[in-house]
């Protein structure tokens, strides 16, 4: 049974994206086409729905951008916020307002949430030794400062966050911290923040969140429970940053706040300003009524980055005023990979929308489809375009596309596109069809409502497959020879059908359910979700028009190529580990190194990555056993010229005793090379 009816109404929100770059295919499905999956439904469903959208255009993701542009901030801010505002236009995403948190409205909700919190003295004003950037004059914010993650040695880490592992930092966590402004390691000076105890609040925190134990995504609920677990400490609120909101004391000039403070009040600010736009009462999206039966449902959609943010430190805030409502759910996405590889925006490994937008004009529900196909739901998922092109072949064309073509070609064919009958209206008279009709639509809406959009899409396609099941089997084709009213039955029968369909598609291809509603001759072109779908006698359809196309293969390779010619021109330099800590003379001369052929190879016995050598190294004939077996056949290494360790102590591995190591070399895309002499050396010759 749907649960909606047990919220007043619902504030959906959307993460605020930054407006330092272009869109690209992780963001639609981490965080945006579920949410307008979502709200569709609900509007479908006639509830009362606000769903809120904007660019975040504080923090140092803009200063830093505007710095490698050499431009503004404001020209950032500008220049992203309109494309990115047109993207999530062109893929539907229909949010009721897409703001931004450079606006007046938002600057002034802001300083009010944190001078409220600072008169109920709810912040810790604490002197701290921050790093401090000696060329440029300037403390550094935590996007300013790169180093070694401590947790899994990535050497690009952030000041707040390693983008590898995810771990959360704080910038005097980093293993070698480097100014990115200068290059150089920064120095330590004292500075005055105003830090929010999340400390204080930790056990009502564990209150909260254990209640949602069972009602939120594990991933989400155990983010949340191992924050806790480490215990929480309290967070600056405020930073020595020259863009942003100023803090609003007069001791506190030239301070700003910390953008994860502003950026989620931007939710509250853009309903306002909707509220304004529309003439609504913002209140009764955001603050708590008198009576909890009253409250709105507030549900944040977000990627999985976000989480510590939307589930611990922004609630711990909207406690800490005491007006506003918490969290309902927080739906967050695992993350989406592209073409067996992370998706970058630095490195330029993306799908970008404005770019998909150029080369495949009018897709847009195909991409829709694609996402919530692959929707990284409860883990990380993969887009390939091979994968894009046997959706939109084999699913979008084969089944819906095929099914309403089809129908539509018949009803054209032998009754000229009009549906006539004796009966007033036109209903679905096939019990069986009908009952399983209600079957997937009942599972298609409970799928919606417990965020498995991947569930319910298949559900859909569900429906066109009955569709199509029940068209072949019926054979109006050949019936209309023979029993001709049996035919019209048939065909009328797969009209309703396609009346279902094209409700059931609009939250998820909202393009292509209005196609076919026009095809349909669909009154008014929007169609209720509980509607009953009935047909006038003598109603007369449009022409049919295919939904979906094909998807030919040199478009597909055009796009794997023009992914891998990227990826060569940005990869490189940027995978390479940084130079070790120096080491003196005696730790090099210590080693061994000889010059050794390959003179036996074989498999190791249930292992993937080992092969057993034996090397003759001039000295003696020894077993090595090596982890190149992803790399190497054994028969194509026998007699190859290696460089080996061979004072290396020796090691049993698989019950096998290793004695020295060859050396490999590995290039930033993880390909290995054994690393022999260029000129014919006898084995046993010393390298040094
Ligand atoms: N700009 C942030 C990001 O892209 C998300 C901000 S969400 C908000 O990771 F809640 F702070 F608005
Ligand atoms: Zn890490």
């Amino acid at each position: 049974m749907s649960q909606l009816n047990k919220f007043k109404r619902y504030t959906i929100t959307s993460a605020l994206p930054y407006a330092n770059g272009p869109l690209h295919i992780g963001h639609l499905a981490g965080a945006y086409l579920p949410a307008d999956i979502f709200v569709r439904y609900l509007r479908l469903k006639k509830q009362d729905v606000v769903y809120i959208c904007g660019s975040d255009e504080h923090g140092a993701a803009i200063t830093i951008k505007a710095k490698k542009e050499n431009t503004t901030p404001q020209a950032i801010i500008d220049k992203y916020h309109a494309q990115i505002r047109d993207s999530f236009a062109e893929f539907g995403i229909s949010f009721d307002i897409y703001h931004r948190t450079s606006s007046p409205i938002h600057h002034d909700l802001s300083q009010e949430f944190f001078l409220n919190l600072y008169e109920k003295d709810e912040f810790i004003e604490k002197y701290s030794e921050q790093y401090y950037d000696e060329d440029f004059h300037q403390f550094l914010a935590d996007r300013y400062i790169t180093g070694t993650c401590p947790n899994c040695s990535n050497p690009n880490a952030y000041g707040d966050q390693c983008e590898n592992c995810g771990t959360s930092l704080n910038p005097t966590d980093l293993i070698n911290p480097i100014s990115t402004l200068s290059g150089k390691t920064p120095v330590l000076k004292p500075t005055k923040h105003w830090y929010l105890p999340l400390d204080k609040y930790q056990p009502w925190l564990e209150k909260w969140i254990d209640e949602k134990e069972g009602e939120w995504k594990v991933n989400v609920f155990g983010q949340c429970k191992s924050w806790l677990k480490s215990g929480l400490q309290p967070r600056s609120m405020t930073r020595d940053l020259d863009w942003g909101i100023d803090v609003p004391l007069e001791e506190a000039k030239g301070k700003k706040l910390y953008v994860w403070m502003d950026a989620p009040i931007g939710y509250i600010s853009a309903t306002k300003q909707w509220a304004i736009d529309n003439n609504k009462d913002w209140k009764l999206y955001w603050k708590k009524q008198a009576k909890e039966e009253d409250n709105s449902c507030l549900i944040h959609f977000i990627g999985k980055d976000n989480i510590v943010f939307h589930c611990i430190i922004f609630p711990a805030i909207l406690q800490a005023h005491g007006e506003y409502i918490l969290p309902q759910n927080v739906p967050a996405n695992e993350f989406l990979n592209l073409e067996g590889d992370k998706l970058s925006t630095s490195r330029n490994h993306a799908v970008w929308l404005h770019e998909y937008l150029e080369e495949f004009p009018g897709k847009q529900d195909e991409l829709r489809y694609v996402l919530t196909s692959i929707l990284p739901e409860t883990s990380d998922s993969e887009f390939t375009w091979k994968d894009y092109q046997a959706r939109v072949n084999n699913e979008l064309v084969a089944i819906l596309g095929n099914f309403v073509n089809r129908v539509m070609i018949l009803m054209h064919k032998f009754f000229d596109g009009k549906l006539e009958s004796e009966q007033e209206r036109i209903a679905l008279d096939e019990p069986f069809i009908q009952s399983e009709l209600d079957r997937l639509h009942q599972e298609l809406e409970q799928n919606i409502e417990t965020y498995r959009f991947r569930q319910s899409l298949q559900n859909l396609m569900d429906i066109a497959r009955l569709g199509n099941k029940y068209l072949t089997e019926k054979e109006p084709w050949k019936t209309i020879k023979t029993d001709p009213e049996d035919a019209r039955k048939t065909l009328h029968n797969c009209l309703v059908l396609i009346g279902h369909l094209a409700a059931s598609m609009q939250p998820f291809l909202p393009s292509t359910a209005i196609k076919t509603l026009q095809m349909l001759n669909w009154e008014g072109g929007k169609i209720g979700f509980d509607q009953a779908i009935t047909f006038k006698s003598g109603h007369q359809l449009n022409a049919p028009a295919l939904l979906f196309e094909k998807v030919e293969d040199d478009t597909i390779n055009a796009q794997i190529e023009k992914l891998a010619a990227k990826k060569q021109a940005s990869a490189p330099a940027l995978q390479l580990p940084p130079a070790k800590e120096n080491i003196n003379y005696e730790a090099f001369a210590g080693m061994d190194i000889r010059i050794g052929t390959i003179i036996e190879a074989e498999k190791v016995a249930k292992t993937k990555k080992l092969l057993k050598l034996k090397i003759d190294t001039g000295l003696d004939q020894r077993t090595v056993v090596s982890g190149i077996a992803e790399h190497y056949e054994p028969e194509a290494i026998i007699g190859r010229k290696v460089s080996i360790l061979v004072n290396l102590e020796p090691r049993e591995i698989k019950g096998i005793l290793s004695q020295g190591m060859i050396l490999m070399a590995e290039d930033a895309q993880g390909k290995l090379s054994f690393v022999s002499p260029v000129d014919d050396l006898h084995n046993g010759s010393v390298v040094r």
